[in-house]
């Protein structure tokens, strides 16, 4: 019997060379790589069928279309959509155009998205954050009035706020695809597009709270964790449980010994793979509840990493190291702490900050 042959082609990713099936999307292709040249990703989402080509996070140059027809595509495309050719060239961190239009995309989504950072129980795991700290601008040019919404009660368990909504449609797709019964999506269109209970009925279903976990923002988020903490605060454990309508394998957050919420394990891309039930996620916040395996070992580049676990494994930014090399002094750690006074003072150090001292009171 004649084997099917899987058709292989080749492609370039910011200089890297992959082998992918044919039919492999260009995000798919550079994630093959890694997380040094894969594309930013708003509302693509791969264990969900049909996401993605909604946000234009993933925008990338081709500069050659394939082998057999090597001019580039006139315009940046979404990554997370378009199929790779054999001998396609793909421009994504190295494009200046790319880095431009990412500016753009994060202004865009920010205009109408309220400054609730401080108060956003998402702010720590935001992709939103992450995306405009890393492609964004630090201003603003928008003036007008941003646009508010009439309150929408999603039931006792899932919190809508429709104004951090960017429209990404994956929770539409998650009730779609894994609950039996979808009873919310996206009503109107353009600016007037929003995320909607049809007759404001409550999410009743089994699988619902799987929403929260799919949100990139802090527009769904779990009512039974609300302001309960901030995520850096909290320490993730593997954990799981014999579970007769879902997988069972879960993150539980800690505070202290107290276990404030239960989500979906998420891999290095942030996409839950394996979705939990209802009953997992908002009934067992007992440790007695679970087989505790260890702390989870957080692999996406997240604050939740900071502060905890490995100090030493925290990576500090390229682009930070550059700034506090080009602006601050070295300091010496060699010197000896424990100096008399008197030599202490006579130190350059210590008269340099007497001066700067002096000169700040006077003001
Ligand atoms: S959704 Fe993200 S960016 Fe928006 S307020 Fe919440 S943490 Fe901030
Ligand atoms: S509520 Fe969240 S998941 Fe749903 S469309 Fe808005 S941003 Fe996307
Ligand atoms: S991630 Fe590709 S368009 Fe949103």
């Amino acid at each position: 019997m004649e084997e099917n042959k899987v058709e292989l082609v080749t492609v370039t990713i910011d200089g890297h060379q992959v082998e992918v099936e044919a039919g492999t999307t260009i995000m798919q292709a550079a994630r093959k790589i890694g997380p040094e040249v894969a594309p930013p990703a708003m509302c693509y989402y791969k264990p969900l069928e049909g996401t993605g080509g909604k946000c234009r996070a993933c925008l990338v140059k081709v500069a050659q279309g394939s082998t057999r027809d090597p001019r580039p595509m006139p315009k940046l495309i979404a990554s997370c959509i378009t199929q790779v050719q054999d001998g396609m060239v793909i421009e994504n961190f190295t494009s200046p155009e790319v880095i431009e239009a990412r500016k753009g995309v994060v202004e865009f989504l920010l205009i109408n998205h309220p400054l609730d950072c401080p108060v956003c129980d998402q702010a720590g795991e935001c992709h939103l954050q992450d995306f405009s700290f890393n492609h964004g601008v630090g201003t603003t040019r928008y003036e007008e009035e941003r646009r508010t919404f009439e309150k929408e009660d999603l039931g006792d368990k899932i919190q809508l706020h429709m104004t951090r909504c960017i429209l990404c449609y994956r929770c539409v797709k998650t009730a779609d695809q894994i609950t039996d019964k979808r009873v919310h999506g996206v009503m109107n269109r353009g600016d007037h597009a929003e995320i909607s209970t049809y007759i404001e009925k409550a999410i009743d279903n089994d699988f619902s709270g799987n929403m929260i976990d799919v949100c990139p923002v802090g527009a769904l988020t779990d009512k039974t964790y609300r302001f309960k903490n901030r995520v850096w605060f909290s320490k993730p454990y593997d954990a799981h449980r014999d579970c007769d309508k879902c997988c069972g394998k879960v993150h539980l957050w800690y505070r202290g010994e107290e276990v404030i919420r239960v989500t979906g394990r998420k891999n290095m891309w942030g996409e839950v793979e394996d979705f939990i039930c209802n009953t997992c996620r908002f009934d067992k916040k007992e440790s007695s509840d679970w087989t505790i395996e260890g702390p989870t070992k957080v692999s996406r580049h997240s604050v939740i990493s900071a502060n905890k676990y490995r100090a030493d494994l925290i990576s500090k930014p390229e682009f930070a190291l550059k700034v506090a090399e080009s602006q601050y002094k070295q300091i010496n750690d060699d010197r000896p702490f424990l100096k008399e006074l008197p030599e202490i003072k006579k130190s350059e150090d210590y008269q340099g900050l007497m001066k700067q001292n002096k000169d700040y009171f006077r003001k």
